[in-house]
């Protein structure tokens, strides 16, 4: 294995957590855009930094896209079983199902020796039909769980790579150029200041819910995802960040 060297990795850690207003920052070495041993440097971190969050009993929620998916399968196997439930954080955003939250949730789920439970909500629903379908008890009661989870784990993405990723229209991927979103998270778009500029239709947990939350874990890394943290870290509160060196430099050449 090589070992990556960060030389003032405390500093780093640091400075980011004042520019991002965020309490704790890891910062693996390296960019995980450049190498795929830095993804799961990410991974290993997150797994830790989400252990350090855990005292069961509790619920644990969790979104999609591969570094959640790295973060699971990081995540060291707990021999007895414990009192943790994890869910998937919203309905269906468009992922390929090994990237979908709650294959995510039922791996972690099974590395944790706890439970999970599924929500299955069609993507590319109309907002009517949402709407209909949030009022549905079963439907309810499963969001209602969702946004009352001690730990929420999340990926960041750019959002138009998002955007391309979930094949939306040309329509929506025009508005989301024109309003200058940068980030995605939770199905939200986010421009610079981190004010939303685009809300995919789905059900689950809701950006106003996250201020209630304990935990709110975010993972993300590489260079072309600078921006996208930042604007994120504006855009709600954050309590945690796990980031590799490609990331954490690029947020602090903009500051
Ligand atoms: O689609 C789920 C999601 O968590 C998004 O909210 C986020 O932008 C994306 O995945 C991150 O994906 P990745 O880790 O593959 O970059």
């Amino acid at each position: 294995k090589v070992i990556r060297k960060l030389d003032g990795r405390r500093e780093l850690e640091q400075q980011l957590a004042t520019v991002l207003a965020i309490s704790r920052v890891t910062v693996v070495p390296g960019d995980c855009e450049q190498d795929d041993a830095v993804m799961r440097d990410i991974g290993h971190a997150a797994a830790q930094m989400l252990q350090g969050y855990i005292v069961p009993p509790c619920t644990v929620a969790v979104t999609g896209g591969s570094t959640m998916a790295t973060l699971a399968e990081m995540m060291p196997r707990v021999i007895s079983t414990q009192q943790v439930e994890v869910l998937p954080a919203r309905g269906g955003l468009g992922e390929r199902v090994e990237l979908l939250a709650n294959t995510i949730a039922s791996q972690l789920a099974d590395k944790l020796g706890g439970t999970y439970r599924m929500f299955h909500v069609p993507e590319s629903l109309s907002k009517a039909t949402v709407e209909r379908l949030s009022k549905e008890p079963v439907i309810q009661e499963m969001a209602e769980r969702i946004r009352r989870a001690d730990i929420v784990v999340h990926g960041i993405g750019d959002a138009l790579t998002m955007a391309l990723r979930r094949q939306l229209d040309d329509d929506t991927v025009a508005i989301l150029q024109s309003s200058g979103a940068v980030a995605e998270a939770f199905g939200y778009y986010f421009d610079a200041q981190g004010a939303i500029v685009y809300t995919m239709n789905t059900v689950g947990m809701r950006l106003e819910d996250l201020a209630e939350i304990d935990a709110v874990i975010a993972v993300a890394g590489g260079r072309a995802k600078g921006a996208a943290i930042r604007a994120a870290s504006r855009a709600y509160q954050i309590d945690a960040l796990v980031t590799d060196e490609g990331a954490a430099r690029a947020i602090l050449e903009f500051a």
